[in-house]
């Protein structure tokens, strides 16, 4: 949970708290990361008194500047959540991490929902096997290929409860853009109260693309698409949960050398997103993960298996690995 109230702001009246309240505010951490005009609109307090409230909220956290002491010790906060492959784990530099988003993108069938239902389940694990426990997640569908099945058959086969793991993921179907947008907001107050510690966004573009169709309409979708991906990202850091977004990828014709394919969305994915992994359709359920576009990590690839546990290590890297430890 969330540290400090935003009762313990001073000067806070009842109606003011009332408002912040029911726009899903609890914490002065998810206030002082809220810009004033934003804040103006979720709860419809005038703008002077937002920029007073942030101000306030900023300064009890002394988010204006920080020394570097203060940046670390809120990283050392930082959890890495299982993907349930070693492989795909090692590849993120140990899990998908909390305080950032994570991007799959890849075409039709290359397990980006997949991944996304695994999550589901092991983020519900205890810290030490990879999960964020006490945990649940928030599974944001855009294109209504959540199954609940599936997750019961991924939790049975690592040997969980599926009853109790079903009750700690939160669906919420988005049937436009503008219902997504209304969703992300709304997770201020959910993931505060849910203790959330994963919101997966199956798709991010998904609801966007037939929306805004033609090159007039283009400005217009990126800045929503990235006031999305930023709003995500406070939510990330405001209450030390991991972000996964999946997208799409488009194809460009009379592209002859090189990759003709690109993902979707434009640079706003490639600004907001810490790690970018584009996934690759293989036989036998195999799938390639090669990380890309990061200005932190070098470009590696590794490989993952769909099978009933969701993704796990394909087996031939498994008794490689077992060989190299002399196991
Ligand atoms: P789009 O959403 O269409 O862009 O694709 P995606 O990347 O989300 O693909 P998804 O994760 O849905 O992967 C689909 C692949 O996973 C299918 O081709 C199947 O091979 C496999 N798959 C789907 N459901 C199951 C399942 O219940 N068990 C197993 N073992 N494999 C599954
Ligand atoms: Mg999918």
């Amino acid at each position: 949970m969330a540290g400090l109230e935003v009762e313990k702001i001073s000067g806070v009246g009842r109606s003011t708290l009332e408002r912040l309240h029911s726009a899903g505010i609890y914490s002065v951490e998810a206030l002082a990361v809220l810009g004033s005009r934003d804040l103006s609109i979720l709860t419809g307090l005038s703008e002077e008194k937002c920029l007073e409230l942030c101000l306030k909220a900023r300064k009890m956290l002394q988010t204006e500047i920080e020394t570097a002491d203060k940046i670390l010790e809120r990283r050392k906060k930082i959890l890495r959540i299982t993907t349930g492959s070693r492989n795909l784990d090692r590849l993120l530099g140990g899990g998908i991490e909390t305080q950032a988003i994570t991007e799959l993108v890849g075409e039709y069938g290359s397990a980006k929902t997949q991944i996304c239902h695994t999550l589901a389940v092991t983020v519900q694990l205890p810290p030490e096997q990879g999960g964020a426990a006490p945990a649940t997640a928030l599974y944001i569908d855009t294109e209504g290929t959540f199954r609940p099945e599936r997750v019961k058959e991924i939790a049975e086969a690592r040997s969980l409860k599926p009853d109790d793991i079903l009750k700690n993921i939160y669906v919420a179907p988005a049937y436009s853009s503008d219902h997504l947008a209304f969703l992300v907001d709304e997770a201020f107050k959910f993931a505060h109260q849910k203790n959330v510690k994963l919101i997966l966004v199956d798709s991010i573009v998904g609801r966007f693309r037939p929306e805004y169709l033609g090159r007039e309409a283009l400005a217009e979708r990126q800045q929503k698409l990235n006031r999305i991906l930023s709003r995500l990202l406070k939510l990330a850091e405001a209450y030390n949960l991991a972000v996964v977004v999946t997208n799409q990828v488009i194809s460009q014709p009379g592209v002859f050398y090189g990759n003709p394919d690109r993902p979707a969305g434009g640079h706003i994915l490639g600004h907001n997103c810490l790690y970018r992994i584009w996934l690759k359709k293989g036989k036998d359920g195999i799938r390639t993960a090669r990380i890309f576009d990061s200005p932190y990590h070098p470009e590696a690839e590794t490989q993952i298996q769909i099978t009933q546990k969701g993704i796990e290590d394909p087996p031939q890297k498994k008794e490689k690995e077992n060989k190299e430890s002399g196991e």
